[in-house]
């Protein structure tokens, strides 16, 4: 089951980023993008297993394009026990569908590059014409990548909240 998460849900999606990444940054960076001003509106999910137990969160967060309604994905993660299940993949679906019925045309995603097209998104969004907030290492451009939902013909600088566009997240 997936569902929207609410402000009583922070604790278990904590839990969830620590868990998957096996370390505090990514969890610190969910905490701090919610309470981030220029990320609102965000997209918050959390997927269960059949007993209730939350395994997976995903957050979109609000992105800026001219002429395009945008979203960041950052972070997905699902606790280690319940990979390979597709938790992963019906997290993005579910989020890339809701983005979509509420209008959004763009969404934006910096993370391994042979996992996200599966969910649809095209390997580097620079050369599709969608400039990163920071710079990235050239090694990294297929990293870089966008989904379109609507088919926008929108391109350009993409930019995104006060705290995402921190250069640390950038250079990997
Ligand atoms: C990446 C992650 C969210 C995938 O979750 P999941 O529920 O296991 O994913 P799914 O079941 O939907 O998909 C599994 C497939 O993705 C592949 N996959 C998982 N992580 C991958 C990665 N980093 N790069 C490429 N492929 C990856 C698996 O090998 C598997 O492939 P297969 O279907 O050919 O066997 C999970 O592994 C995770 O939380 N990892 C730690 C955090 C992280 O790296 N998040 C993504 C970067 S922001």
């Amino acid at each position: 089951m997936i569902r929207q998460a609410t402000d009583a849900d922070l604790k278990a999606i904590l839990t969830i980023q620590r868990h998957a990444f096996g370390e505090e940054d990514e969890a610190e960076l969910v905490r701090k993008i919610l309470d981030d001003a220029s990320a609102q509106p965000t997209l918050s999910l959390l997927a269960f297993d059949d007993d209730g137990l939350p395994i997976g969160h995903i957050l979109f967060s609000k992105a800026h394009v001219d002429g395009a309604s945008a979203f960041l994905l950052a972070p997905l993660a699902v606790i280690p026990e319940y990979h390979y299940k597709g938790t992963g993949q019906r997290l993005m679906k579910e989020g890339l569908k809701l983005l979509k019925e509420n209008g959004t045309d763009l969404v934006f995603v910096l993370g391994p590059p042979d996992y996200y097209p599966r969910a649809g998104f095209k390997n580097n969004a620079k050369k599709l014409g969608f400039a990163p907030p920071n710079p990235i290492p050239r090694q990294y451009d297929d990293a870089w990548m966008v989904i379109n939902l609507t088919g926008t013909e929108a391109t350009g600088q993409v930019r995104v909240c006060d705290t995402i566009s921190a250069q640390e997240y950038w250079s990997a």
